[in-house]
C-alpha cells in the first residue's frame, strides 16, 4: 500500500509523547509529514480530515489508565475514510491499562483502520528531581525502539495491498474500560518569589487555566494536573506542594522503580 502523506497528531503537555511520535516518524521516513499538535486549547478547535492514502498516527499520554478525557470531544470529530492509522499511548512507568484500546476504538469510530499500536514510557508528569518517576524517559533506547516501530509500520504498509473494515489488530485492554475519566480538581502548585511573571506557564497550559497577567492565579476547576507549567518554568518557580498530587508522586516513586519497556502490536 502506498501512502501519500503522514499526519502526526499528538497531545503532549510535558513533551514525552511528542518525542516518541517524532521518533516513530523518523523510522517511517516519509517526505510529506504534517505535525498536528493538539496540546493547546486553540488547536483543538480545528477539525481533522484524512483520506485513504494518508497514514494517521495519533499519540496521547495515559491519564489514570485512560485517554485524557479532555481529548475525547476533539478525537471524535476526526473525519476519516478507511484511513490507515497507528495508535500510541505514552505512560509514566505505572501502566497504560485500557488507554491504548480506547484510542484504537475511537479511531475506528472515526472511520480509521488501525494497522498498529504501541505503548511507550515517558517521564511521569509528577516526577521531580527529589521524587523521580521514569526520570528522563524516553531515553536513547526508547527512541531507537520508536524508530524501529516506524520501520515496521513501513514494512506492514508494503505488505498490505488494500485495507477494509474487517482488518483488525490485537491491543490489550478490557471492556468496559477501567481507569478514571473525571478530572481531578486539586490545588497542588506552589509558586515562589523567583517568578518574573514571564507568562510562559500560561502559554504552555493546555486548558488556559493560568491567568496570563498573574501566574499565581490558577483555575483549579480547569487544571488537569499535567505539570506543563511546572516543568516549563525557566525560573523553577513552580513546585508540587503538599497535596494529593504529592502523595501520589511519593507512592509512584516507591512502587514503580522497576523499568518497564515499550511494546508494539500489529
Ligand atoms: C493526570 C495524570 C494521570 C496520569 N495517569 C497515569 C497512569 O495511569 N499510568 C501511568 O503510567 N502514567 C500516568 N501519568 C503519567 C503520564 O502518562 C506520563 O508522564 C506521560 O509521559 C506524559 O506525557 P507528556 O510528556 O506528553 O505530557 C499520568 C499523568 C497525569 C498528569
Ligand atoms: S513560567 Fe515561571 S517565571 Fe514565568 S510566569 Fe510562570 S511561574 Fe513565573
Ligand atoms: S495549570 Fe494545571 S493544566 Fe495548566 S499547565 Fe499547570 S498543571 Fe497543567
Amino acid at each position: 500500500m502506498k501512502i501519500k502523506s503522514l499526519k502526526l497528531v499528538y497531545f503532549s503537555p510535558t513533551g514525552t509523547t511528542k518525542a516518541i511520535i517524532q521518533g516513530v516518524a523518523r523510522g517511517i521516513s516519509h517526505g510529506a509529514v504534517e505535525l498536528i499538535d493538539i496540546t493547546k486549547a486553540n488547536a483543538r478547535k480545528q477539525q481533522l480530515q484524512t483520506l485513504e492514502n494518508e497514514l494517521l498516527i495519533v499519540a496521547v499520554p495515559v491519564y489514570m489508565g485512560r485517554v485524557p478525557a479532555l481529548l475525547n470531544e476533539w478525537l471524535h470529530t476526526i473525519k476519516a475514510h478507511n484511513t490507515p492509522a497507528v495508535c500510541i499511548a505514552v505512560y509514566g512507568n505505572r501502566e497504560y491499562d485500557d488507554a491504548l484500546l480506547e484510542l484504537k476504538d475511537t479511531l475506528i469510530e472515526c472511520g480509521c483502520i488501525p494497522i498498529a499500536g504501541a505503548a511507550y514510557i515517558g517521564e511521569h508528569s509528577f516526577s521531580t528531581p527529589e521524587m523521580p518517576i521514569a526520570e528522563a524517559r524516553p531515553d536513547a533506547s526508547d527512541l531507537n525502539h520508536a524508530e524501529l516501530f516506524g520501520r515496521k509500520i513501513n514494512e506492514k504498509l508494503l505488505s498490505i495491498s488494500s485495507l477494509d473494515q474487517s482488518y483488525d489488530i490485537k491491543i490489550p485492554g478490557n471492556y468496559p474500560y477501567g481507569g478514571i475519566t473525571k478530572v481531578w480538581s486539586v490545588d497542588f502548585i506552589a509558586i515562589n518569589n523567583n517568578c518574573t511573571q514571564c507568562g510562559i506557564c500560561s502559554e504552555v497550559c493546555p486548558v488556559d487555566a493560568i491567568d496570563s497577567k498573574n501566574s499565581n492565579s490558577i483555575d483549579n476547576e480547569k487544571c488537569i494536573t499535567c505539570c506543563a507549567c511546572i516543568k516549563n518554568c525557566p525560573q523553577n518557580a513552580r513546585t508540587i506542594k503538599d497535596s494529593p498530587v504529592k502523595d501520589v508522586a511519593i507512592r509512584l516513586n516507591k512502587l514503580y522503580k522497576e523499568r518497564k519497556e515499550p511494546v508494539f502490536f500489529f
